[in-house]
């Protein structure tokens, strides 16, 4: 099955070549995105099934300037990320274990070791996350809000639209990185985005041409053997 016809990337791929060839960039190059061909996008990403047909998701689609807009108001809060409270909701648990903090840490090790940045370099790795708040330097960011009434049901529904919202990118040569990291920033982007009080700041959605010769985008994570988590009855 073909799942799109990549823009300027003059070929075509197929739905598994399109999976296969996402990963998350985390560093953009200047060219720039058309708004319209970014809506199009988002509506042909709607097509993603939800419970009932609910269609739970809310988006925010941001360009620069508004991203500065955005990333201004998120600074001026003066809290650092690892000082950030997850008051409206928590994506990661109080305390990681386990195999999730495995590879948790083996994650950061491979993202900070290809960067050079030392283990006990604080001051490089926070200046590193803060990289999340500007997109990345991406021309595109998309916010991703959900209303707060719904239940969990609803929130595998919004991952459902971020995953295919990926893929489409994807299949047009465009790199993609999700980010929960503005949702403890909810309440300095309320006003920036015009958010009603119900909604939930779910994640980001980073939107642009991968900057190739940055090494960070050389990242490539690993996935444990299917065995590990895939039990077969017949
Ligand atoms: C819901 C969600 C939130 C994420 N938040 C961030 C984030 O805030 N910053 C970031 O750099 N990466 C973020 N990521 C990217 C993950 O780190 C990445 O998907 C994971 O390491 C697997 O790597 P891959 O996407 O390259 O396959 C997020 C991914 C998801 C699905």
């Amino acid at each position: 099955m073909l799942l799109d016809r990549p823009v300027g990337a003059g070929t075509t791929r197929s739905t598994e070549a399109v999976v296969a060839a996402r990963r998350s960039t985390r560093a953009f190059s200047d060219r720039a995105i058309d708004a319209a061909e970014v809506r199009a996008l988002l509506r042909d990403a709607a097509r993603a099934p939800s419970g009932g047909n609910m269609q739970p998701w809310q988006a925010y689609l941001l360009r620069r300037p508004a991203i500065e807009r955005a990333a201004d108001a998120i600074r001026a809060t003066g809290v650092a990320p690892h000082r950030a409270v997850w008051d409206d909701y928590r994506y990661y648990p109080k305390r990681f274990f386990g195999s999730y903090d495995v590879r948790r840490k083996a994650l950061g090790r491979a993202l900070y070791g290809l960067l050079g940045i030392e283990r006990r370099d604080t001051k490089r790795m926070r200046q590193q996350f803060e990289r999340n708040f500007d997109f990345f330097g991406a021309p595109v960011g998309v916010l991703m809000t959900i209303d707060r009434r719904l239940e969990r049901g609803s929130w595998i529904d919004l991952g459902m639209f971020v995953q295919t919202v990926v893929l489409l990118a994807e299949a047009r040569g465009w790199g993609t990185c999700v980010q929960a990291s503005f949702a403890p920033y909810h309440r300095a982007l309320r006003p920036v985005l015009g958010m009603e009080e119900e909604e939930i700041l779910v994640c980001g959605v980073a939107i642009g041409h991968p900057d190739h010769r940055d090494p960070v985008n050389a990242l490539r994570t690993e996935r444990d053997p299917t065995d590990m988590w895939l039990r077969q009855l017949d």
